[in-house]
């Protein structure tokens, strides 16, 4: 059995990891963490989830003394020291925050000054789809961003045959964490939709990563639902591609992947909602490719696939405690 604690753990994306590593059958849930709510126990927080552990103030030395593996769920820039902290200790780390999912010059381009640069060396992009090999031997793995997730679950089949691709995301408002904004106030956010940030969003940095060449209208929109998300991908194949070709293509990529499926009809997030799965569906119309992936924010986005990468990291069955 191994022991993880989860760093952030009254935060949704924590929290969300917490309830899953409870339940996780090779996995003793040894600590979780939080400020304001130090003191209070999880399901007294959230009484669906179920994490019968009291939250704690976060101390690395008390940590490492119980666990050997953390999830991190603070925001960009107060995730890097804490992940410090831990790697200092010889915790295996898996961090949900972009402060290791970039190369030092882009991440410094779209957030601010890096924290803890010297570990950047040794982090791995942990999207199993693409970096699974690297994955298992990584010591640091960083969970991908919600958007770019589902962004690249719909366009990575077509790598090479794409110059550019327009993604519209839609977002239910959990997405924008549990301190609530303007715009994710319910009322600001209920009966509505609005596209935001369409100048750019960071999270095409990690578009621009993965898939190096192809450039992106990168959109996203808030919707008045809590946990989900669509990513919508136009893209003009540079050589034609007909129907049954890019089915083809898609079908290969994704034929083994135990929690990308590959469906006949467009996806609904309310499919995928609190699942590690995510909904691909792919046509043709006119001369584009169409692709959609619809994925549980809080979960392929976020926590869900923050285990996913634990498991592989820990040499556990990818899909341990996650169906
Ligand atoms: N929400 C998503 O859909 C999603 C998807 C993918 C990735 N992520 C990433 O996952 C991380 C956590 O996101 P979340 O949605 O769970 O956010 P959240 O609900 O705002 O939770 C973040 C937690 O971090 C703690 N924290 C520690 N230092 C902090 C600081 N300096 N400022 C503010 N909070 C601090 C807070 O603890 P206290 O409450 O105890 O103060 C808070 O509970 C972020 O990096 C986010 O970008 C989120």
């Amino acid at each position: 059995v191994h022991r993880v604690a989860v760093i952030g753990a009254a935060g949704f994306g924590g929290a969300v990891g917490a309830a899953i590593l409870r339940r996780h059958p090779s996995i003793e849930l040894t600590g979780v963490t939080a400020r304001s709510d130090a003191g209070r126990r999880h399901d007294e927080l959230y009484p669906a989830y179920r994490v019968p552990l009291q939250l704690e103030q976060f101390d690395p030395d008390a940590i490492a003394e119980r666990a050997d593996v953390a999830l991190v769920a603070y925001p960009h820039k107060a995730a890097a020291p804490a992940v410090r902290s831990l790697r200092e200790r010889g915790l295996k780390v898996v961090d949900l925050s972009a402060d290791f999912r970039l190369d030092r010059e882009s991440y410094e381009r779209w957030y601010q000054p890096h924290e803890a640069p010297e570990l950047l060396g040794e982090s791995v992009y942990g999207l199993p789809e693409a970096h699974r090999e690297q994955i298992r031997t990584a010591e640091l793995v960083a969970s991908p961003g919600c958007n770019s997730t589902a962004a690249l679950l719909a366009l990575l089949p077509l790598r090479g045959r794409i110059d550019d691709a327009v993604v519209d995301i839609k977002t239910g408002v959990s997405g924008a964490g549990r301190e609530a904004t303007e715009e994710t106030h319910f009322v600001s956010a209920t009966d509505n939709v609005n596209p935001y940030k369409t100048e750019g969003h960071r999270h095409v940095a990690e578009l621009e990563q993965e898939l190096p060449g192809v450039r992106f209208a990168f959109v996203p929109h808030l919707l008045p639902i809590d946990q989900g998300l669509l990513a919508s991908c136009y893209a003009t194949p540079s050589e034609p591609l007909t129907r049954d070709a890019a089915r083809e293509l898609f079908r290969q990529a994704y034929e083994s992947e135990p929690f990308v499926e590959l469906i006949d009809k467009p996806p609904h997030t309310r499919d995928v909602r609190f699942t590690n799965r995510a909904t691909v569906y792919v046509t043709v119309a006119g001369d584009r490719v169409l692709s959609f992936c619809a994925i549980d924010n809080l979960w392929k986005g976020a926590a869900g696939q923050a285990v996913q990468d634990l498991n592989l990291m820990l040499g556990l069955p990818e899909t341990e405690g996650l169906t």
